[in-house]
């Protein structure tokens, strides 16, 4: 929207997280809360119009934001909302035009909901909008105050309500537009005469009324959206509204999840059509997965790229890793370091893949342990197989040959290469090359020796 600053503030603590790390970095729905809200105000107001508003933690605080273009400006002490604005105060005056103020602990809000606050201000000639809710339990939150004509008389702070007022159910939600030239004229009145001798924002209502300016109300109707983190409690309830609301947006778009309420889906996930997920799946992180893929029970997949038609069997950990079209992958299979499962290949149970290329049509279906690895097309990797890639200093690679057939329990000694079409029999420790479309034997011959176990139970049966 035109002439529209945002001032986001940010630079709070949260005494009652009970943490060192600052409020705003706590996680919700797989974004920093302050993230949630900065996507929202960047819907409605260009990058350079949108000023966050650090202090504690400030360097971390801009590093979970860096990238979109917004100015930061740090408030040293925190003395109180009005403080926090009054620091963006030199960014945002000049710009001209209004001002949304806005906390960084309200990660529900809407894009829609703000822009709706900026419609109803400009609508009148009031000095600005607050955005207000019914709750059933206010406490913690500032009271509206009205005034017989329905304009806004007052905020008071909880800490300093009287019991009559503690009974309001309206609530100040923390998210307000302002019209810049009233908010630079009178924030400089504001004083710390409260029981936290801060500088409170809300104050600032009465003073417009006293200058004979008025205040309107935006009643919202789901007050969820609205909620305001203070405790680890919000903190678990806005994270579950956050899944859910990812959840529907993902099954409307045509995925399947069953049992929604179970699965953890972080904001930046992207899943095709035609998908289905089970139960207390997460997907994490930048993950992006095509369609037609099945996400088993209890799987969990970060930063990795699935493409169409891959299955991930239940219990499996795919972190940092690509599984190109119709690969498989578990249960209980472990992927990491930009592991790459080709193509048709297949990972079995209690596999683990670290920085391995498997290629395509390939198998490792039982217990097997490929670091540092390429392996071809239409290899297949018996059940246990290692390869040693870590000599205490060093890490080694070992190439595997396209059909290749590796026996079970082989042990694979890095560096290593094993030729195209080569078999290497199993229990073999390979610590030499072995050329394409050899056989490859590296244990003990086997010696059998009959009669031995009779002839032993004899003897000690006449001692
Ligand atoms: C504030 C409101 C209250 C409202 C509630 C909604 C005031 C005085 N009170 O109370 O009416 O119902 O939010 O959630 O505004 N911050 C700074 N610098 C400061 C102080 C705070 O950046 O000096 C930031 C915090 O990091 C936080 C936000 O402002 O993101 C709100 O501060 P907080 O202490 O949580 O205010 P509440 O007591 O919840
Ligand atoms: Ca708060």
């Amino acid at each position: 929207m035109d002439n529209l600053s945002i001032v986001i503030l940010a630079a709070g603590l949260g005494t009652r997280m009970k943490s060192r790390k600052a409020k705003v970095l706590h996680e919700a729905g797989g974004a920093p809360l302050v993230e949630h809200v900065v996507e929202a105000a960047l819907e409605v107001a260009s990058p350079e119009r949108a000023v966050v508003v650090v202090g504690l933690q400030a360097a971390k605080v801009e590093a979970a934001l860096a990238g979109r273009g917004l100015r930061f400006v740090e408030q040293t002490e925190q003395l109180g909302t009005a403080h926090a604005i009054n620091a963006a105060r030199p960014i945002i005056e000049p710009l001209g035009g209004d001002v949304i103020a806005l906390y960084g602990d309200c990660p529900l809000l809407s894009a829609d909901t703000l822009r709706r606050l900026v419609e109803i201000q400009r609508g009148g000639d009031s000095a600005a909008t607050v955005m207000t809710t019914l709750l059933d339990d206010p406490s913690g939150y500032g009271r509206i105050l009205r005034a017989p004509d329905g304009t806004v008389e007052g905020i008071v702070e909880h800490k300093a309500a009287t019991p009559g007022q503690l009974a309001i159910r309206e609530i100040n939600s923390g998210t307000y537009c302002f019209r810049g030239e009233l908010l630079w004229k009178h924030l400089g009145e504001i004083g710390t005469d409260n029981p936290a001798k801060e500088y409170y924002l809300t104050d600032i209502v009465e003073i417009f009324r006293r200058a004979g300016r008025s205040v309107k109300a935006l009643m919202a109707e789901d007050p969820f959206e609205l909620l305001g983190i203070n405790t680890r409690v919000e903190l678990a309830q806005v994270d579950r509204v956050l899944r859910l609301r990812k959840a529907r947006e993902l099954m409307l778009s045509g995925v399947t999840i069953e049992n929604p309420d179970t699965v953890a889906i972080d904001r930046h996930v992207r899943v095709g059509m035609d998908t289905v997920i089970e139960p207390a799946a997460r997907l994490l992180g930048r993950t992006t997965i095509g369609q037609g893929c099945r996400i088993g029970a209890g799987a969990i997949i970060r930063d990795s790229e699935l493409e169409d038609g891959v299955t991930v069997f239940p219990y499996s950990y795919i972190d940092s890793c690509r599984l190109e079209r119709g690969a498989q992958a578990g249960p209980f299979a472990r992927l990491r370091m930009n592991a790459c499962v080709a193509a048709e290949a297949h990972v079995g149970n209690f596999v683990e893949l670290k920085n391995t290329q498997l290629g395509s049509g390939s198998k490792a279906m039982h217990l097997a342990y490929l670091g540092d690895s390429v392996i071809g097309e239409n290899a297949n990797v018996g059940a246990g197989t290692i390869t040693c890639n870590y000599d205490g200093t060093k890490k080694h690679r070992t190439i595997i040959g396209d059909g290749a057939f590796i026996g079970s329990n082989a042990t694979l000694v890095a560096p290593v290469e094993i030729g195209a079409g080569s078999y290497v029999a199993a229990g073999s420790v390979v610590t030499e090359p072995v050329p394409p479309d050899a056989l490859a034997l590296g244990r003990a011959r086997q010696v059998v020796k009959e009669n031995w176990a009779r002839k032993r139970r004899d003897a000690q049966a006449s001692k």
